[in-house]
C-alpha cells in the first residue's frame, strides 16, 4: 500500500430511516449515524426535517423523482472516501433507499465480490407501524403491505396482489394511496376489497404520522372515500375480525378463541 493510499479513508454509506417525522421517533442508531456522516443526501422534504442535526455538513438535497440520481451521486461520493447518509423517511427497506443502492452496487460488484465501500441499512419506523399505533392495534393479525402507485408497479400487479390480500383475509396497509394526479388506484382498491369483506369493516387514513399536521380517522371501509386521502396518508383495512372501540381499530390475535377474556 503506497503512502498516499495509508492515509486515504474508507467511504461508506449508511441508508438511514427518519422514521415518519418527528424526532422522538428518530432512532438513537440514527441519530449516530446522521452524527458520523460528512455528507447527507435526501429528498428536499425529508432533509428539512432534519435540517437541526445536519448543521455544519455537506447537504445534497433534490427533488421528487430524482432516487437514483441521488444513490448514484452517494455511491461516487463514498467511493472518493466521504462518509455519507442517504436517507430514506419511515424505513429505509420499505419503498425506501436500501432498494435503489443494493441495486446499483450489485451491477456494479460481482454477486460475491465485495464492495470497496462499507454500506449499512439503519432501520427507522415505518409508517405502518406509526399508523397501526395511532390507530390502535390494526396489524395485530397476517397483515399485507401494498403501494398503489403504479410508476413502477404494472397496476395489472398491484390489483392482482390486492385481490389475493383481499380473499385471504389480510389485513391490508396501503402505502402511497393517492396523488394529485393519480385519484383513481384507491377507488378501485376499495371496489376490490368490498368483494370481499363486509361495507362495515373498520378502515384508518392516518395523515402525517409524528408530524405537527397529524390526523388519524377511523371509518369504515364504505365511508373510507368520503375523507381526506393523499401520499402523505397510510390507510389501513381491518380482516374480516376487526372491530371498532372507542374510535380505534382492534384486530383480535385470536386469545379468545383460547383463554376466557
Ligand atoms: C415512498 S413511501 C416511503 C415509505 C417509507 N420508507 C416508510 O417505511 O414509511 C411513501 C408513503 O409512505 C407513507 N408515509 C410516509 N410517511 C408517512 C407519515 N408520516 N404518515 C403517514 N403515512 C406516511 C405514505 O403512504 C407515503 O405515500
Amino acid at each position: 500500500m503506497g503512502i498516499e493510499n495509508m492515509t486515504e479513508q474508507r467511504g461508506s454509506i449508511a441508508i438511514v430511516g427518519l422514521g415518519p417525522g418527528g424526532f422522538n421517533q428518530l432512532t438513537p442508531e440514527a441519530k449516530q449515524a446522521l452524527e458520523r456522516a460528512t455528507v447527507v443526501i435526501g429528498y428536499k422534504t425529508y432533509i428539512d426535517l432534519i435540517r437541526p442535526l445536519i448543521e455544519n455538513k455537506t447537504v445534497i438535497s433534490t427533488g421528487m423523482m430524482k432516487e437514483i440520481d441521488r444513490c448514484k451521486n452517494a455511491i461516487e461520493l463514498a467511493h472518493e472516501g466521504k462518509q455519507v447518509a442517504i436517507v430514506s423517511s419511515g424505513d429505509p427497506g420499505i419503498y425506501g433507499m436500501a432498494g435503489p443502492i443494493f441495486e446499483l452496487l450489485s451491477a456494479r460488484y460481482g454477486a460475491h465480490e465485495a464492495p470497496a465501500i462499507d454500506v449499512a441499512v439503519i432501520a427507522g419506523i415505518s409508517a405502518l407501524n406509526a399508523s397501526a399505533a395511532l390507530l390502535g392495534c390494526p396489524l395485530m393479525h397476517d397483515f399485507a403491505s401494498i403501494s398503489l402507485s403504479d410508476l413502477l408497479t404494472p397496476w395489472e400487479t398491484i390489483e392482482k396482489r390486492i385481490r389475493s390480500a383481499a380473499e385471504a383475509d389480510f389485513v391490508i396497509v396501503f402505502y402511497n394511496p393517492k396523488s394529485k394526479g393519480r385519484t383513481e388506484q384507491i377507488e378501485k382498491a376499495i371496489d376490490i376489497i368490498a368483494c370481499y369483506r363486509s361495507k362495515q369493516t373498520p378502515a384508518g387514513i392516518v395523515r402525517n404520522a409524528s408530524r405537527e399536521e397529524q390526523s388519524v380517522i377511523v371509518t369504515t371501509l364504505d365511508a373510507l372515500l368520503q375523507h381526506p386521502i393523499d401520499m402523505l396518508s397510510s390507510v389501513i383495512i381491518g380482516n374480516s375480525n376487526t372491530f371498532q372501540w372507542n374510535n380505534l381499530m382492534i384486530t383480535p390475535r385470536g386469545y379468545d378463541n383460547k383463554y376466557a377474556l
